[in-house]
């Protein structure tokens, strides 16, 4: 499980998260995200946020460069396909991000392209924290589902 200040962080808006990505998450590409599911419960914007706000955790945990971490996590996903994080790179470039958030996004998906460095490591490990979350969460949800749909179907009252 999350040591609680993670999670109190993940539930919280602090103004110093927010104006570090305001800007970024008002791109159309980056709201279009929103669009795109990344399971049944969560969609591909909900998962960089989500990677983004253990990015910044972990930054000021560790010593890495906050501003690029946090950055870097909220756009890693921006147009991949599977394993292949060059669109996302490609995009950031295209919106002007400096060479330090393009290599976090470059290696994020660590089996491919290892990091380089620490800001490359807490963008990948954000990423999984995410994903893991995400996973923990599709189960409890599907489970719920499941027992919803044979408590309807059962003769028997089991609400
Ligand atoms: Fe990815
Ligand atoms: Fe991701």
């Amino acid at each position: 499980m999350l040591a609680r200040p993670a999670k109190q962080f993940l539930d919280s808006k602090t103004s110093d998260y927010t104006g570090l990505v305001a800007d970024l998450l008002r791109h159309p590409d980056v709201q279009y995200t929103r669009n795109i599911d990344q399971h049944k419960y969560h969609t591909r914007f909900e998962h960089m946020m989500l990677a983004s706000k253990f990015a910044y955790y972990f930054a000021t945990k560790t010593g890495a460069d906050v501003k690029t971490c946090v950055r870097a996590a909220a756009i890693h996903d921006v147009w991949t396909k599977g394993m292949y994080s060059q669109p996302a790179v490609e995009f950031a470039k295209k919106i002007g991000e400096p060479p330090a958030v393009q290599q976090a996004i470059a290696t994020h998906m660590v089996f491919n392209n290892p990091p380089k460095d620490k800001n490359g490591w807490v963008v990948a490990f954000a990423d999984e924290c995410a994903w893991g979350v995400e996973t923990l969460e599709l189960l409890r949800l599907s489970l719920k589902d499941i027992l919803g749909f044979l408590a309807a179907l059962s003769p028997v009252n089991l609400k």
